[in-house]
C-alpha cells in the first residue's frame, strides 16, 4: 500500500445511497461554501452521491438558482480540497437550486416543499430529504419548529425525512436540556443528526479501531497499568474573525462538551456488544454518565482558565484577545482551559485525565497520550524506577495522522544505558492522504441512515452535566488575572500546575519524546544524542 495515495471512491466508503434531496439552510454561509459543498463535490466525484441528487440552497440573500450555481462555482476553485474535474462539477452544478426567505416565515416552507416537487420532476430524487441547518444555533428552534409545522418532517410510504444539527447542542445544560425538547417535539430522535465534525476525522475513528480490532492494547487499557491520559487540542489560530461568536462561548463551552469529551468517551469507554449505533452510543453515555461532577469548592484547583495576551507565533507578533474584532476591551472570555476530570468506573476509578485546549498556542496539535506506569522494579545497576521514562502510547490526531509507542531500548556500547525510542504508524506512510474536509463521511452517513458518528440527545446532555458546576463557579467568580498567558506559549503557568501538584507534566505537544525524569533533552532520532537514564555500568 505504501506510497499509494487513493481517493475517496466507492471502492474506499461502498455504494452511494438511494436518491434524496438536501436542503442546507444557511447557503450563504461560511460553513456551506468552506466544508459542506467541498465535502458533497468530494463525494460525487467519487461516485457515493445518488444519481437521483439535488441540493436546495435556502438563506436570506436574495440569489437566483443561476446566482447560485455562479457562486458556488467560484467558490468550488478557493475551497476543494483537490483539483476540480470539469465533468464531475457540471454534473454537481446541474443539481444546485436556490430559496431565498426568513427562516421564521412559514411561507418559506411552502415554497420549500414546492421546490421539493420541483427537484423530484428534474432530478427524480423521490420523497427522501435531508435538511441540513448550517445557520447561528439561534435558529435551530425556529427551523425544527418551521419544518414540524410544515409538515415537512413527515416519513410517509417508507420516506425518510432527517434533519443535520451543527454544533454548538446548547450553550449550557438548561439550553441543551430545552432544544431536546424542541427537537423531540417535532421529530423523531432517530431523524436527528447532531454532528460534532471531529467525529469525521479519521483519526478519530480510528480510536475504535486500535482499541478494539486489536488484541494486545485492551488487557493494559485500565487503572492497573495506566497513570493518566492527556488529551491536549492546540491551536495557534486566534479567534479570527469569530469574536462575536466567541466572545459568548468561550474554550469551555467552545471545545470541551463536545469534541474532547468525545475523544474521551471513545478512549475510556468499554467495548460496545458491536459496532451498531445504540451499542456505540450507550458505552460512549456510560464513560459521559461516570465523569465525577467537580465539587464547587474545588472548581478553582481542578480547572484552569486563560486568556491570551499579546505574544509572537512562529516569529509573527499576534494581537491580543482582547484586540480582536468584536472582542470587549475588558472581555473575561477564556481562550484556554485546562481540566482534571476523574471517571468514576471499576477501568478508570483513580486514573485522571488532563485535557487542555487553547487558541494561540505554539502550534496546532490535537494528541491523546495514553501513560503508562513505571516498572515495578528495574533490574539495572545504579538506575532506580523512577529514571525510567515511562511508556506512553500518543496517538496523534491532527496534522500529523498517527500513532506512536515510546518504550526503553538499550543504546548500543559496551555498557548498558537505556535511551526512550519510538514505534511510529503515520497514516500517510500507509495510506497515502485522502484529500477530504472531515465532513464527506459524516454527509454519506446521514444520508444512509448511519447514526453511529452522531450525537444522541442523553449524550449531549451528560456532556454539559459534566462542565456545567465549572461554567457556574467561573460566572459567580470572574478572572482577575486575564489576559495570563501570552500568545505562543502553553497557556497559564496555573496549567502546569494543574499537574505538578500531582507529580506529573503535560508533555510537550510538539514531536519528540515524553519528558524524561532525568531533565535531558531528547532527540527524536533514538539513535546516538539520546541520554542514558542509566549510569554506565553492567546490569
Ligand atoms: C470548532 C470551534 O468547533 O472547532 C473552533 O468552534 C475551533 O473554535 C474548531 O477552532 C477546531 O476544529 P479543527 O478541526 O480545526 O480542530
Amino acid at each position: 500500500m505504501d506510497g499509494n495515495t487513493p481517493e475517496l471512491t466507492q471502492d474506499t466508503i461502498g455504494q452511494p445511497p438511494g436518491p434524496c434531496a438536501m436542503v442546507i439552510f444557511g447557503a450563504g454561509g461560511d460553513l456551506t461554501k468552506r466544508k459542506l459543498i467541498p465535502a458533497l463535490y468530494n463525494l460525487a466525484k467519487g461516485k457515493l452521491l445518488p444519481e437521483q441528487f439535488a441540493i436546495i440552497g435556502v438563506s436570506i440573500e436574495p440569489y437566483s438558482t443561476e446566482d447560485f450555481r455562479k457562486r458556488t462555482t467560484e467558490d468550488i476553485k478557493q475551497f476543494a480540497t483537490g483539483m476540480v474535474d470539469m465533468n464531475s462539477w457540471d454534473w454537481f452544478n446541474q443539481r444546485l437550486y436556490y430559496l431565498s426567505g426568513d427562516f421564521g416565515d412559514a411561507e418559506l416552507y411552502k415554497k420549500i416543499e414546492d421546490m421539493l416537487g420541483k427537484v423530484d420532476v428534474d432530478q427524480s430524487t423521490g420523497g427522501n430529504c435531508l435538511f441540513y441547518l448550517a445557520t447561528s444555533p439561534t435558529f435551530f428552534p425556529v427551523v425544527v419548529e418551521q419544518l414540524g409545522k410544515a409538515g415537512l418532517t413527515k416519513q410517509d410510504d417508507g420516506k425518510w425525512r432527517r434533519v443535520v444539527i451543527e454544533k454548538p447542542f446548547g450553550h449550557d445544560l438548561p439550553s441543551a436540556i430545552s432544544l431536546n425538547k424542541c427537537v423531540a417535539k417535532f421529530l423523531d430522535e432517530t431523524q436527528v443528526y447532531r454532528i460534532d465534525h471531529y467525529l469525521g476525522k479519521e483519526t478519530v475513528q480510528n480510536i475504535l479501531a486500535f482499541r478494539f480490532a486489536n488484541g494486545i492494547f485492551e488487557p493494559v487499557w485500565n487503572r492497573r497499568y495506566v497513570d493518566h491520559v492527556q488529551v491536549t487540542v492546540a491551536e495557534e489560530l486566534g479567534v479570527e474573525l469569530r469574536g462575536g461568536y466567541y466572545e459568548g462561548a468561550g474554550a469551555l463551552r467552545d471545545m470541551v462538551p463536545n469534541h474532547i469529551l468525545q475523544l474521551i468517551t471513545l478512549t475510556a469507554m468499554e467495548p460496545p456488544i458491536s459496532f451498531d449505533a445504540h451499542a456505540v452510543h450507550d458505552e460512549q453515555t456510560k464513560v459521559l454518565r461516570a465523569i465525577q461532577p467537580i465539587a464547587p469548592e474545588k472548581v478553582l484547583e481542578r480547572a484552569v482558565r486563560g486568556q491570551y495576551g499579546e505574544g509572537t507565533i512562529n516569529g509573527k507578533h499576534v494581537p491580543a484577545y482582547r484586540a480582536e474584532p468584536q472582542v470587549a476591551p475588558n472581555s473575561v472570555t477564556p481562550t484556554f482551559v485546562a481540566l482534571c476530570l476523574h471517571i468514576d468506573n471499576w477501568r478508570w476509578a483513580d486514573v485522571p485525565f488532563y485535557l487542555r485546549t487553547g487558541k494561540r498556542l505554539p502550534s496546532r496539535a490535537t494528541k491523546i497520550v495514553i501513560r503508562f506506569r513505571r516498572p515495578p522494579f528495574v533490574p539495572f545497576r545504579n538506575t532506580s524506577v523512577d529514571k525510567i521514562a515511562p511508556n506512553e502510547l500518543v496517538i496523534s490526531i491532527q496534522p500529523d495522522e498517527g500513532i506512536s509507542l515510546s518504550f526503553e531500548a538499550k543504546i548500543p556500547g559496551p555498557v548498558v544505558r537505556l535511551g526512550a525510542v519510538n514505534m511510529d504508524f503515520q497514516y500517510s506512510d500507509y495510506f497515502g492522504s485522502v484529500p477530504s474536509t472531515g465532513y464527506e463521511t459524516l454527509l454519506y452517513d446521514c444520508m444512509m441512515g448511519d447514526p453511529t458518528l452522531f450525537q444522541r440527545a442523553d449524550m449531549v446532555e451528560a456532556s454539559w452535566t459534566a462542565v456545567q458546576p465549572i461554567l457556574d463557579v467561573w460566572k459567580a467568580l470572574p478572572p482577575r488575572d486575564f489576559p495570563n498567558y501570552p500568545a505562543g506559549s502553553w497557556g497559564p503557568e496555573a496549567a502546569n500546575e494543574l499537574l505538578r501538584r500531582d507529580g506529573r507534566e503535560w508533555r510537550d505537544s510538539k514531536a519528540g519524546h515524553p519528558p524524561r525524569p532525568d531533565g535531558h533533552s531528547e532527540s527524536p532520532d533514538p539513535g546516538a544524542k539520546t541520554p542514558p537514564t542509566t549510569q554506565p555500568g553492567k546490569p
